[in-house]
């Protein structure tokens, strides 16, 4: 059975882009899949965090991932900072990466953009990032189409220690959904949704209440002309909504189209956000049941416990191939 790792930074509450764009496929994964999901808090903390919050967030995210239907005894649910081997091995890629390419980063680019102090470990997010990856020997990583760059620069990363030092690490595979590879922001739809964005307008998050759904959809950025077709540069708003109607419904776009051919934008937003709705309700009802439980905190012990197993030793092999520490007898 190949092996999947994905992460999520517990930044602030997942949005619709996030269970769209990446945690409905981890659930479908899971099935012919050897998983692992990891709660990124290391990567969160690359920009400043208030503590009490970052700690909401990570067993929130947790929840979620429990909630959308990833099952415990199918794949490995853990907390990074919970198996040390993460950020020793990530210190390692830092050692083979360089620092020009770690600044051509887009991601790096975007969040150091205009600012002042700007953390190093924003610089080196990514070599952590290819520890995550390569502590599991992942065959394929599940992400966004924002990642891919991370993801060639995890591959690179790899092969430069293999043909440096010793032939340890497996090339991870690239795995970008096609559609709903990026929903956009709903107050401008040529950025993606983020949960980062300070307007809470622009983002759906999936723990919303479904009046708050309905009010964000209603006053969604779109065009004055009242066509329904899917066209990203003509349409983007509209586009964004199809995508969104369509994953939530199971429809295709063209389905979608047909049916509200001359219905005018009201109905279609209105329709849209019931499908949203109706497809967060049956996560947001088991998210409540888990939040305050004993349960979650089991399984992300268990995960913490399975994943430190075999990421110690995937460890141990690295260190060896650099020559760190001591040869014991
Ligand atoms: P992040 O929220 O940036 O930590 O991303 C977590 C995962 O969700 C990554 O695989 C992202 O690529 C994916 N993701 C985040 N936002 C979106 C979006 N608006 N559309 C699609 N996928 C997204
Ligand atoms: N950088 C990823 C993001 O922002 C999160 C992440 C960290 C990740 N480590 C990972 C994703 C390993 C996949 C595999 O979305």
């Amino acid at each position: 059975m190949k092996r999947i790792f994905s992460g999520i930074q517990p930044s602030g509450t997942l949005t619709l882009g996030n269970y769209l764009g990446a945690m409905t496929h981890f659930v479908d994964l899971q099935e012919d899949h050897e998983s692992f999901f990891c709660i990124v808090d290391q990567h969160a903390i690359t920009v400043p965090q208030d503590k009490l919050e970052l700690r909401k967030n990570i067993l929130s995210l947790a929840a979620l991932y429990v909630a959308v239907g990833l099952d415990p005894k199918k794949a490995t649910l853990f907390i990074q900072s919970e198996v040390p081997a993460h950020a020793q091995l990530g210190w390692m890629m830092q050692c083979v990466s360089y620092i020009g390419e770690l600044e051509r980063m887009t991601q790096f680019k975007d969040k150091s953009d205009g600012k002042e102090a700007v953390s190093s470990a924003l610089l080196t997010y990514p070599p952590l990032m290819a520890a995550d990856i390569l502590l599991y020997k992942t065959d394929i990583v599940p992400v966004g189409e924002d990642q891919k760059q991370h993801l060639e620069l995890t591959r690179d990363l790899a092969e430069r220690f293999n043909h440096k030092y010793n032939d340890i690490f497996t090339i991870p595979e690239v795995r970008i959904p096609k559609q709903g590879a990026r929903i956009m922001s709903l107050t401008d739809p040529t950025k993606k949704m983020s949960k980062s964005n300070p307007n809470p307008k622009s983002y759906i998050s999936m723990l919303d209440e479904p009046n708050t759904i309905r009010k964000k959809i209603k006053s969604a950025v779109t065009d004055s002309d009242p066509d329904i077709f899917f066209d990203v540069q003509e349409k983007p708003g509209i586009s964004n909504l199809l995508t969104i109607h369509s994953l939530c419904t199971d429809k295709e776009i063209p389905e979608i189209v047909e049916a509200y051919q001359g219905k005018g934008y009201g109905t279609f937003k209105a329709d849209t956000a019931e499908a949203v709705v109706n497809k967060l309700a049956p996560v947001q009802a088991r998210y409540a049941e888990l939040i305050h439980s004993d349960e979650l905190h089991q399984i992300l012990d268990d995960g913490a416990a399975h994943a430190g197993k075999i990421a110690g030793s995937m460890l141990q092999k690295a260190e060896r191939a650099m020559g760190l520490g001591r040869k014991r007898k």
